[in-house]
């Protein structure tokens, strides 16, 4: 986007020189054409997502210091600006109106002499408790982890330690703490991804830390100095990775005035489809501790693709928004993207719903996201024979909202185009199951753990019927929501041309029936 408005004050500027040395019409419309060509060229390479936000080049991973201020969204991100492969993190910087238009800004956050920036959160100081800012111009203020490679390279195991800096300009300028870091390390391996937020009930800031196996819960009256008030999870969840990214918030089971906290662990590895992924627990927070019943693991999205996800301090209304990273660790660094590398998922709301006697946390597409959605085009109500299947044409070039609703038991849908790439969905209620099969749907032998084995998601619980089907295709992603949000599959796929057509294919033994099945444009939201 900054290129793009660099791009035309460039060319208005060639435009008025020509005028003037010429003073010749037909000058004058080539560089209008011209114009209008570099403006169009920016951000449409091969895979380059058109409305999840994408670094303009070089790697990103985890988003950070999610925070709402001044009527914008601050997203800041895991990022290396000197290659598309992990290096020296430091945090880039992007801010929104609606969390779908990003404007790209500079670096935000440099490495310095304690190390790199690695994961962490944002607050803004409106109480003044840091003394950084003043009562008229709050401090923004983030938390990260400063991860001291060369002390790693000497066998150490206390290279992670926790800083602050704070910025007077809305997240432009940055000065770091002088007395940093604000919290040692007592000699954890891993011990990172400060999530702080302002504790209304003990009217003080809360930080959560992940050391290891499990969570810390840090107070602090002035963001610079800390104490621990209690640890959660040695004994609860999954564990077949390092605890990472920890998030915790209330929110009010809908239909209900009951509030239950919600707390979001990323692990690596330890996900059930491989790799990375994001477990969540229900429970309660007294202000120090939190404690859960929930005895089996949940997760917030059952695909490959969703990582690192936290939600945003301060935003209106309390709505809680969630942004995760769109890959995983077992393949990342390989993914056939050239000039990037890293994609967020589209904002989703979180919701607290009664499942039966049961509690979900449900992620779904945030409202603002539908302001983007155009064109449709509505097929009639679709009537299918056992073991028949209908071939609907798909005519957004892989940017695309599809949805429908299935009233019958199951169905399986396949994503195809003139190359033979194929992308399958297969929901079957009988089995109570979705399989995930992206093994043929094109540019896939970067490496091994993308390529082989399908992804299985259980669907027992599901609530609704006739259930409702959203999937959100853009060129190198797709997000499939169940239901709502209870149900959700995300994934990175890399097909070597668009998909021109659907084929929804009945599985079951009874016709298969689906209603309003509609395929809408999404606007891209790069001009
Ligand atoms: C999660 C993570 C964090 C860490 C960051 C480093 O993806 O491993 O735990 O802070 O990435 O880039």
């Amino acid at each position: 986007m900054v290129k793009t408005i660099k791009n035309r004050g460039l060319g208005v500027f060639i435009l008025l020189c020509l005028v003037c040395v010429f003073g010749c019409k037909q000058d004058l419309k080539q560089e209008v054409i011209e114009e209008e060509v570099n403006a169009t060229g920016y951000f449409i390479e091969h895979y380059r997502s058109q409305f999840h936000f994408t670094p303009e080049e070089k790697w990103m991973n985890d988003p950070n210091g999610l925070v709402y201020k001044d009527s914008l969204y601050h997203l800041f991100y895991q990022y290396y600006p000197d290659s598309t492969i992990w290096g020296p993190m430091h945090w880039g910087h992007a801010v929104s109106r609606d969390m779908m238009d990003w404007k790209h800004k500079p670096v935000a956050l440099f490495p310095d002499e304690h190390g790199f920036i690695f994961s962490g959160s944002a607050v803004v100081d409106y109480e003044n408790t840091s003394g950084f800012g003043t009562d008229d111009n709050p401090a923004m203020v983030a938390i990260f982890t400063y991860h001291d490679a060369e002390s790693e390279i000497a066998g150490n195991n206390n290279f992670q330690t926790q800083g602050i800096a704070y910025s007077l300009d809305n997240g432009d300028n940055w000065v770091k703490y002088q007395a940093n870091p604000v919290i040692e390390n007592a000699g954890f391996k891993d011990f990172r991804d400060p999530k702080v937020f302002w504790n209304k009930k003990e009217q003080n800031w809360s930080m959560l830390l992940v050391a290891g196996d499990h969570l810390q819960i840090w107070k602090s009256d002035n963001l610079k100095e800390w104490y621990k008030v209690s640890e959660f999870g040695k004994d609860k969840g999954t564990h077949g990775g390092v605890w990472e990214c920890p998030d915790l918030f209330p929110l009010k089971i809908e239909g209900t005035e009951e509030v239950k906290w919600v707390l979001l662990i990323s692990i690596n590895p330890g996900a059930p489809n491989g790799g990375s992924g994001t477990q969540y627990f229900i429970g309660d927070f007294d202000g120090s501790t939190f404690t859960t019943d929930q005895e089996e693991s949940k997760w917030i999205d059952l695909g490959r693709d969703n990582y690192a996800g936290v939600t945003y301090n301060g935003t209106p209304n309390n709505e809680r928004v969630f942004i995760g990273w769109m890959s995983n660790w077992d393949y990342a660094s390989d993914t056939p993207t050239e000039k990037w590398r890293g994609s967020m998922t589209v904002p989703r709301t979180l919701t607290l719903q009664k499942v039966g006697r049961d509690v979900s946390l449900f992620n779904y597409p945030l409202k603002s996201f539908e302001k983007h959605v155009a064109l449709a085009y509505p097929e009639s109500l679709i009537e299918i024979l056992p073991t028949r299947k209908r071939i609907i044409p798909l005519k957004y070039s892989n940017q695309s909202k599809i949805q429908f609703t299935l009233k019958s038991p199951n169905v399986q849908v396949y994503f195809k185009n003139k190359n033979g790439d194929s992308l399958s969905i297969d929901l079957n209620r009988n089995k109570k199951l979705v399989t995930f099969d992206r093994r043929k749907s094109g540019k896939v032998d970067f490496n091994e753990k993308f390529s082989k084995g399908v992804q299985q998601m259980n669907i027992s619980d599901l609530t609704d019927d006739p259930i409702e089907i959203v999937m959100l295709l853009d060129h190198s992603s797709i997000e499939l929501f169940i239901n709502g949000g209870q149900y959700v599959m995300t994934n990175q796929i890399f097909p070597t041309e668009f998909f021109r057509s659907i084929s929804i294919v009945n599985t079951s033994e009874v016709e298969l029936k689906i209603d309003d099945f509609t395929e809408h444009k999404v606007e891209r939201v790069w001009d």
